[in-house]
Parts: C-alpha cells; sequence; structure tokens
C-alpha cells in the first residue's frame, strides 16, 4: 500500500533519490556475506533491475546470521532495538524517529519522520525513552549554500524516510532518508561509526523543490531521546573538526542523574566550516559553548555543534563517535583504540564475527522447520544477548576491579527466562554480571532490582536479584564470584528493610515477619515505599525466600535455610479458599467461572478484602496495576498470581482441589483470555501443567504461542520484548524451559530435530527427536531415554547441560502417559528435597 516515495515529491527528486538508494544498496552488498532481505531486493528490482548476482548465501560459518532479523518487535509495542551493536554492546546506533509514544529504542518501523541517529540506547524496554544522546544529523547541503538557512532543531530538521529502505542485521544497520541522504552504521563496544552516502550530484534536491549544492552539513545534538537534558558542552575544533561534549540526563525509569560525553571524529571529506547551534540559530564564530569550556550553560532543548564538509570525493564520508560516561578524554580514547581507521568494513566484519561467535553455542538441526520459525528462534535467541550492557571501566560511581554492567531493566523481567538462558548459553558472562549484581550490592547497599544509566529504577515486585543470584549459585557459576558476600546480599533483602523501598530491596518488612504475608492496611512507618501490591508482593517474597533457602543449604547454612523454607509458605496465607471468580457488570449480569479459590489481600485481623480475580488481565481493566496504582496485584490479576508458587506445586495443587481441577484451572486460564502473554508472568504457567501430570498440554499451548504470538513478522512480539520474550522463545524451541532459582528444567519436545548445546566441561549437551514432524502434529512426547536408559521424569537438572548428555524423545501425534505420574513431576518443597 505504501507507496515507494513520499508524497508530494517532485518526479525530479525521485530519480536522485533512486540513484542515492541503489548506490548505497550497491555499496553495502560486497560486505554482506548473506542475502539482503527479500523486501530490499524487491525494492531494488522496482527500481529498474539493479543486478543482484553477487549475493547468493555462501551459508557456512556464519549462516545462521541471515535468519536474525532485528526489525522484530520494532512496532506494536516491543521497543526493541533494531539498530548495530555487539553482544551487551554500550554502543548502540540506530535512527531515532519522531513517533513519541514506541520510541522507548530509538526506531520504529512506520512511517514517522527521522530526527537523528543516536549511539546510546536500551532494548525492548516498557517505560519512558531511554538514553539516545548526542544524536547526529546530516543536510547534504544547505538551501542557497549558506550554513543559516539548514535546519538544526529536532523539530524542524526531521525528514521522511524512504520507504522500505531499512536494512538490519547483527552489526549493521542503514536506511535512506527523503533528503537524498543514505546512512550506514556500526559498533565496535563503546564507539559507533557511520558511513554517510550522498548524492554523486553537484546540486542536490534538499527539501521541496529547493536545490542546494552538495556540501554536506552534520551537525551533533546534545539532546537525548527523553529531551532530559541539562547543562552539557560542546566544542567543535575548526581545523580537525573534531567535536566533544558532554550532557547530564535523566535515568528513563528511575531517580537521579547521569552524565554522558562524546568525541566525535570524520573523515572522507574536507571541513569548510565549523560551528554551534542554539534552537535553530548556528554560528560560524562559537565553537564552543558550556561551562566546561567557561562559558554559561547550554540551554535546553536542541544545541550542539556542526561541521559543513566540502562535497565528498566518493560520495560517502564517515563519522566516528566514541561514548564515556566518564570523561571526554575517555570517549576519545574508545574511538582511537577501537576504531583507528575509519575501517567501516572491518568493523561491520567484527560485528558479525562476535555474534556469530556467540550465536553458534547453540546448534540446531535446521531440516524441515520452516523459515518463520528458523528466524523467530534466531531473531529472539539474538535479542536475549543486547541488555544488559557491558558498562565495565566506564563507571563514573565507584572504583573497583570487578565488571560493572547496567540496563538491568528489569530484573523482575530477566529474572524468569534470560538470565537462566545466559547461564546456560554464555556462562562466562552471566558470571560477570553476578559479579557485578554483588558489586553494586557492595557499593550502594543493596542488590539493584531495576537499573539503568547507573541510577536504581523502580522495584516492581519482590527482590528478584535474589532469584538471579540463587540460580547462578545452584547451577555451580563460580569464576571470581564471592559467593559469601552474595548470600549476604539476599540476606539483606530477606530482613533489612533499605530507607526507601521503592528503588531497591523489600518494604513492609516487619509486617511480612510478623504477620506472614503483607496486610493490605499495613502502615509502615519505618520507613518509605509504596504499600501497595500487597499480593504479589507476598507471594513473590516467599519464592525469594524460599531461593535464599536452597543457597543456604548449599553454604551449609542450616538454621537460615530452616527460617527460609518457613518463610516461603507465606503464600498460604493470601489464599482465600471462598474467593470466587464471579462479579455482577452492570449491562453483562454475572462475569466469572466455577473456580473458586485464591490469592487475595488480607488485613491485619485476618480478614480477606476483595479484589476483583480478573482486574488486571486483558479481560478486566487491564491497565490498572502499575507501579504507582493501588491495588494489590501488579500488572497482572489474582488469577494469574495464584499459579505463582514455584516453591511447592504440589501444595498449591491440593488448595486448588487437586490434580485435574488444577489442569481445568489452567486450561481456562489459557483459553479464557485472562492469560497475557505479552508479560513475562505468563512463561511459567504455560509449563506448569507439567506439575498437575500433563506435560502434553504445556506443549499443545506453547504451539499455539509460538507462532501466534510470537513470529517473525515485525510485530511477532506481544509485549516489550525486555531481552526475555526473545529467552522465552529460545527456550521454547529447544525444548525446555527453566523454574528460574531452582535446579530444575521442564521439559517438551524440541521445535527442532535436533539442538546441540556446548557444555562449561567441553561436552555436547544433545536433545533429539525421533519422530520429529515439522508441521508440529506430532509434539507429545511418547517416551524419553536419557543417555540410552529409560527416562520418565519430566523435567531435567542443570548436571545435563553442564556435563552434557544425549537426552532422545520420541515423539507422536496423541497425549501418552510419559511424565504424568508422581514420581515423574517436577520437585515441590512439601514432596520432595533436592540436592541443590
Ligand atoms: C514496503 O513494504 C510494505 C510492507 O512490506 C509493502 O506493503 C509495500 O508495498 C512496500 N513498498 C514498496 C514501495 O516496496
Ligand atoms: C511541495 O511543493 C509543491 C509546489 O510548491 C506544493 O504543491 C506541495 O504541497 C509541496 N509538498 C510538500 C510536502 O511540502
Ligand atoms: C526547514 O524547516 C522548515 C519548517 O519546518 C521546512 O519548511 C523546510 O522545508 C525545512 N528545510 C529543509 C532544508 O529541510
Ligand atoms: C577513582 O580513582 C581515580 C584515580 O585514583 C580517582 O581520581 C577517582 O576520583 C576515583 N573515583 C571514585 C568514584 O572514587
Ligand atoms: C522498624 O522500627 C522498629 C522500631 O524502631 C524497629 O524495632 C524495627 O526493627 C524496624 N524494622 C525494620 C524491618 O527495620
Ligand atoms: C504474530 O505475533 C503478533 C504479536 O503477538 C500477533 O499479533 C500476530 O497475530 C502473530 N501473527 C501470526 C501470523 O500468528
Ligand atoms: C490418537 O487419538 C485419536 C483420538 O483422539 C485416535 O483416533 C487415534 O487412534 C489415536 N492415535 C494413536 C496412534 O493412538
Amino acid at each position: 500500500m505504501a507507496p515507494f516515495l513520499t508524497s508530494g515529491i517532485p518526479r525530479r527528486r525521485r530519480v536522485f533519490v533512486i540513484a542515492v538508494l541503489a548506490f548505497f544498496i550497491w555499496a553495502l552488498l560486497p560486505i554482506e556475506s548473506f542475502n539482503p532481505p527479500r523486501r530490499l531486493v524487491n525494492s531494488v528490482m522496482m527500481m529498474g533491475g539493479l543486478e543482484l548476482g553477487a549475493s547468493s548465501p555462501p551459508g557456512g560459518r556464519e549462516s545462521m546470521l541471515k535468519y536474525v532479523d532485528p526489525l522484530i518487535g520494532t512496532v506494536n509495542g516491543g521497543h526493541v532495538f533494531p539498530g548495530a551493536t555487539l553482544p551487551y554492546g554500550m554502543a548502540k546506533a540506530v535512527a531515532d524517529v519522531d513517533n513519541w509514544a514506541e520510541i522507548a529504542a530509538g526506531f520504529v518501523s512506520d512511517t514517522s519522520k527521522v530526527t537523528g541517529f543516536s549511539h546510546l540506547h536500551d532494548s525492548g524496554t516498557g517505560g519512558s525513552p531511554s538514553l539516545g544522546n548526542f544524536p547526529l544529523f546530516v543536510h547534504p547541503g544547505c538551501p542557497n549554500d549558506d550554513h543559516l538557512n539548514c535546519n538544526y532543531s529536532g523539530a524542524t530538521r526531521a525528514v521522511e524516510r524512504i520507504a522500505n529502505s531499512t536494512v538490519a542485521r547483527p552489526g549493521y544497520f542503514s536506511i535512506a532518508l527523503s533528503n537524498s541522504v543514505g546512512y550506514e552504521m556500526t559498533a565496535s563496544m563503546h564507539t559507533t561509526l557511520f558511513r554517510i552516502n550522498v548524492p554523486d550530484q553537484g546540486d542536490i534536491v534538499v527539501s521541496n523543490g529547493t536545490t542546494a549544492p552538495n556540501s554536506p552539513l552534520l551537525l551533533l545534538d546534545l539532546t537525548d531521546l527523553g529531551k532530559t537534558r541539562r547543562g552539557g558542552s560542546i566544542q567543535v575544533d575548526p581545523e580537525t573538526g573534531r567535536m566533544t561534549g558532554s550532557g547530564k540526563f535523566s535515568p528513563s525509569f528511575g531517580h537521579g542523574q547521569y552524565s554522558a560525553y562524546f568525541c566525535a571524529d570524520f573523515s572522507g571529506a574536507g571541513i569548510r566550516k565549523t560551528g554551534t547551534f542554539v534552537k535553530e540559530k548556528a554560528d560560524e564564530k562559537v565553537k564552543a559553548m558550556g561551562i566546561d569550556v567557561g562559558e554559561s550553560a547550554v540551554p535546553a532543548g536542541s544545541a550542539g555543534g556542526f561541521v559543513q564538509f566540502n562535497r565528498p570525493l566518493s560520495s560517502q564520508f564517515l563519522a566516528r563517535v566514541g561514548l564515556s560516561f566518564k570523561s571526554v578524554a575517555q570517549a576519545c580514547q574508545n574511538a582511537e583504540k577501537e576504531i583507528p581507521g575509519f575501517d567501516f568494513d572491518s568493523v561491520v566484519k567484527a560485528g558479525e564475527k562476535a555474534w556469530s561467535e556467540k550465536l553458534s553455542v547453540i546448534q540446531v538441526d535446521h531440516t524441515g522447520v520452516n523459515e518463520g520459525f528458523l528466524t523467530t528462534f534466531w531473531s529472539g535467541f539474538y535479542r536475549a544477548l543486547l541488555s544488559p550492557q557491558d558498562y565495565t571501566g566506564e563507571n563514573p560511581l565507584w572504583n573497583s576491579s570487578e565488571p560493572y554492567f547496567d540496563s538491568f531493566y528489569c530484573i523482575w523481567d530477566s529474572f524468569r527466562a534470560q538470565h537462566p538462558l545466559l547461564t546456560l548459553v554464555d556462562p562466562k558472562e552471566q558470571t560477570r554480571m553476578v559479579r557485578a549484581l554483588i558489586d553494586i550490592y557492595k557499593h550502594e547497599g543493596k542488590l539493584p532490582d531495576c537499573r539503568m544509566s547507573f541510577a536504581q529504577g523502580y522495584t516492581q515486585g519482590g527482590s528478584n536479584g535474589d532469584v538471579v543470584l540463587a540460580d547462578a549459585y545452584l547451577k555451580k557459576l563460580h569464576d571470581g564470584i564471592d559467593w559469601n558476600l552474595g548470600y549476604e546480599a539476599v540476606v539483606s533483602d530477606a530482613e533489612i528493610e533499605p530507607e526507601d523501598w521503592t528503588r531497591v530491596g523489600r518494604g513492609n518488612l516487619e509486617a511480612w515477619k510478623t504477620y506472614g504475608f503483607i496486610p493490605n492496611d499495613d502502615n509502615d512507618k519505618n520507613h518509605t515505599g509504596p504499600q501497595t501490591r500487597t499480593v504479589s508482593r507476598t507471594v513473590e517474597y516467599a519464592y525469594e525466600d524460599f531461593t535464599i533457602a536452597l543457597m543456604a543449604r548449599g553454604l551449609g547454612k542450616r538454621d537460615d535455610e530452616r527460617k527460609y523454607l518457613e518463610r516461603s509458605k507465606n503464600w498460604e496465607n493470601v489464599f482465600d479458599p471462598d474467593a470466587a471468580d464471579q462479579y455482577t457488570d452492570a449491562g453483562r449480569g454475572v462475569i466469572g467461572s466455577d473456580f473458586k479459590g485464591f490469592m487475595q489481600p488480607r488485613s491485619r485481623n485476618g480478614e480477606f478484602t476483595y479484589q476483583n480475580m480478573r482486574l488486571c488481565s486483558p479481560v478486566h481493566e487491564m491497565h490498572k496495576c502499575y507501579f504507582d496504582t493501588v491495588y494489590d496485584t501488579y500488572e497482572g490479576s489474582p488469577w494469574l498470581y495464584t499459579f505463582y508458587v514455584p516453591q511447592d506445586m504440589a501444595s498449591l495443587i491440593v488448595r486448588l482441589g487437586g490434580k485435574e481441577a488444577f489442569i481445568d484451572r489452567l486450561s481456562y486460564f489459557h483459553s479464557s483470555g485472562i492469560i497475557y502473554m505479552g508479560n513475562e508472568q505468563s512463561f511459567l504457567p504455560t509449563y506448569q501443567f507439567h506439575y498437575g501430570g500433563r506435560p502434553a498440554l504445556s506443549s499443545y499451548w506453547l504451539h499455539q504461542y509460538i507462532p501466534g504470538q510470537f513470529n517473525s513478522s515485525i510485530n511477532g512480539i506481544p509485549g516489550n520484548d525486555d531481552c526475555a520474550m526473545g529467552a522465552f522463545t529460545t527456550f521454547a524451541f529447544m525444548g525446555f524451559f527453566p523454574v528460574a532459582g531452582q535446579d530444575v528444567y521442564l521439559l517438551t519436545p524440541p521445535l527442532f530435530r535436533e539442538v546441540n548445546l556446548q557444555t562449561p566441561t567441553g561436552r555436547r549437551a544433545t536433545i533429539r527427536n525421533i519422530g520429529f514432524d515439522p508441521m508440529y502434529e506430532a509434539i507429545y512426547i511418547q517416551s524419553a531415554k536419557l543417555d540410552g536408559k529409560p527416562y520418565t521424569k519430566n523435567w531435567i537438572a542443570h548436571d545435563f547441560f553442564y556435563h552434557g548428555g544425549l537426552l532422545e524423545l520420541t515423539l507422536g501425534r496423541n497425549e501418552s502417559a510419559w511424565g504424568t505420574r508422581d514420581e515423574d513431576l517436577p520437585p515441590s518443597s512439601s514432596t520432595q528435597t533436592w540436592a541443590p
């Protein structure tokens, strides 16, 4: 439907634009090691049948990269960052657009205008626009060849993109804009590199009906995506064009402020003019602004520097932008060290190599699997490695020899699937992340719960960092981790209430210890924080205490183990056996089901108070339970939170009326629309059929959600990604799912014929389907063998992935008796004991 060029652009201009785009596509073909996306090929074909013979797929080492589509989740609230970056990279380059509602990560796949290209981003977050500092932007020339006639501020400089010109792959992003400028970008760890393509023309149409001599003007704005900048500085060197500067900004979901610094250099075109600008006003005479250079503060809003170049000889030039959170000097060092020669192609290649090495840890047999599924799988895995970001060496808050990671955004989202995934596929980096978490505890007094841009973010539920640490501990991560300090950190969460539990730790701890739940009429005057979410915090605190008990057991702390196991039963105190799923709706009559017994708010005197069982689910007032609202559950309904007893599903099942009743209830949860797959809390309930002895139903629902909710289309993520949705699909395809914080993975058949994982001990863990059906009609395990011996448990422990082994699953079209007996079920604290 969308025209190739935006309407209202004169014919003449179209020719220029096509020439630029064709060149630009040609320019990137030789460096590609795989096919350009089909839609790009089609658009090139439409432009006059450019020869594409050079682009046949070589396959081989990097062949899985071609299944990564970073654009998945760039509409429909996915908030995915699709730009150029390394795994966990700090530098993240992409086009930022002016669809303000959707630009948490800068870019949106729609028709909004491009305002600039910034260098730091977060991926998949749910909050306000994050980072997006120091965007650069290029005018191919200025009307009447006068730099004063170019537009400078974000509002006026924004231009339309050329439809479908976006190319995104690991380590590379490009887009062509309707002002005849094409941008390609790549990144090293702390530095972005742009190749900017302008037409091979003396005169260029720079806006509707206006031509100007080819003399590109690059401006760099000190702003960020959220427009939070205060102060800062800018300096432009008139000889070299080097621009350096800084700004102070606000984090996107937390308190305080952070400073960022940059150092931009250029190559490939002669310098003609330099200067600075404030809003629309450029000034060639002012080469520096801001307190760092002894001037008054740079005014808020758009302000920065510019460099105008002579016509580039080869129709392209390069911009390299080093970043730092410490100083301009460090930003320059980062750039000079990482990209000394401005060699764009080799930075792209290094990025491809880095991604390919990370992704190749998982080896799967693609045979028969449709392309859409391959794309869903590899793209999800890719997204799971975008954050947390490795800011080691860039932490201005304290000096430490420990690693520093940021953008734990938020652990409430990432503890369930992403961190357990990293433990399997990248234990080295997960170990460094755990060390970073413990080092944050050491210097700030609490583990983070949500952290971005060196700031403490808002705590959504419990102290979910406890689960991350326990999970890593149970799965034997140890290199350099001080587990005594790590244990101290989780016990601090459980025992010591922080001054302000808005941002770290737990609140209402006095009541938690006295009553064994958080009463919804508790008035905790010890410290401050929102006295809300009493049901969801109770079930989360109970589970976190359980994971602390498992750590205590491993560390030989028997008294602690007993104490926290006891507290892990506190979920029972908010279970109201009489709570009914029925309410009267004016106009619609009685709504609900016959299910009885739900987690409900309770007051100090022991009476249950009522919260509608469906409140904050997609079927009833979904958007009422956020951080700043008054209800007793967070981003979910009592229906949802009633299933959150991962430590003791056996007891929960008894409370809910036995296995059959439990399976009916869980099936209803999935089929009634009450579940919302766009939030991470729904991951585990997709697999909890295992606890009711019906692992086949987990497989059944998984296949409803893939591809129904998670797929390879641009809108193929049901909610904001958080790097967690990608982790969920990665596990689903591999055939198992972690119960985070326990040494337990629930088994379902992989969506591939075979999956192989490298183990830390240098062996292989292989899961092989026998009777694999790529049409996914045979999705039920009939029998299983582990290393040749019959295996009937419907779960497996980490030992398999640590020491390696071969798990063979024989599949069929009907549910079988496999994994259904009591002794086959995953452990529950009331019925079994774990050996950690
Ligand atoms: C751009 O892509 C959209 C969606 O794939 C398609 O509908 C449209 O026809 C494409 N436009 C052009 C000019 O190729
Ligand atoms: C471009 O200019 C023409 C003629 O001046 C005008 O009719 C048209 O509306 C303009 N288009 C835009 C997008 O400004
Ligand atoms: C500058 O901005 C004005 C106002 O938005 C717009 O009319 C004009 O086309 C822009 N000029 C260029 C060269 O982009
Ligand atoms: C870190 O150490 C350096 C060099 O000793 C010192 O200048 C700096 O102030 C220290 N930073 C912090 C946050 O302590
Ligand atoms: C709350 O304050 C009381 C009285 O000062 C004190 O005894 C108690 O230890 C405090 N509780 C917590 C959890 O800090
Ligand atoms: C892909 O996923 C999106 C988001 O969950 C969903 O809206 C869409 O219907 C799915 N597409 C298909 C073909 O299943
Ligand atoms: C599978 O179940 C269907 C009915 O649900 C039955 O007709 C069919 O015979 C079963 N197939 C096998 C192989 O047991």
